[in-house]
């Protein structure tokens, strides 16, 4: 019986460490940039999968661009100082965490907009 109840145990116990390792795993995970994932699954319909291989002219490549200005652009959809029905319908989507994540990804992937020093 008390052999029992020490394997019930230890399995509880065995249960709230496995439940507080995945939620450590979970909390490491959420404070990582969420863009990449982002990037991938909504702007890349658009702005191509590397940020760079838009799927019409008329959008903008992003990849490479300066973080601030990727930045205000997309503050700028969302407070309606710059206007475009699609962008404004996205960005309102987007916390000020993910504009800035996004801002930072987007800024850091090679691209052909300018000369990096
Ligand atoms: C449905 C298509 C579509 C999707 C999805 C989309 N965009 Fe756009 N994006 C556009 C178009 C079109 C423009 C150009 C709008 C304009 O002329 O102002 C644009 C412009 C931008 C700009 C301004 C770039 C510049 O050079 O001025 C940024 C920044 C941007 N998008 C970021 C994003 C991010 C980040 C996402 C994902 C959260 C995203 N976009 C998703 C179509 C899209």
């Amino acid at each position: 019986m008390a052999n029992r109840i020490r394997l019930a145990a230890c399995i509880a116990a065995g249960t709230v460490s496995f439940v507080a390792s995945s939620f450590s795993v979970s909390a490491i995970a959420a404070s990582a940039s969420a863009a990449p994932v982002k990037a991938e699954q909504v702007c890349a319909t658009c702005h191509g999968k590397d940020g760079s291989s838009p799927i019409d002219p008329s959008y903008p490549r992003l990849a490479g661009q300066h973080q601030d200005y990727l930045r205000r652009a997309l503050l700028d959809y969302q407070g309606g100082a710059r206007k475009n029905a699609i962008m404004a319908a996205q960005a309102k989507l987007l916390s000020k965490q993910e504009v800035n994540e996004l801002a930072a990804y987007y800024s850091q992937l090679p691209g052909q907009l300018g000369i990096r020093r």
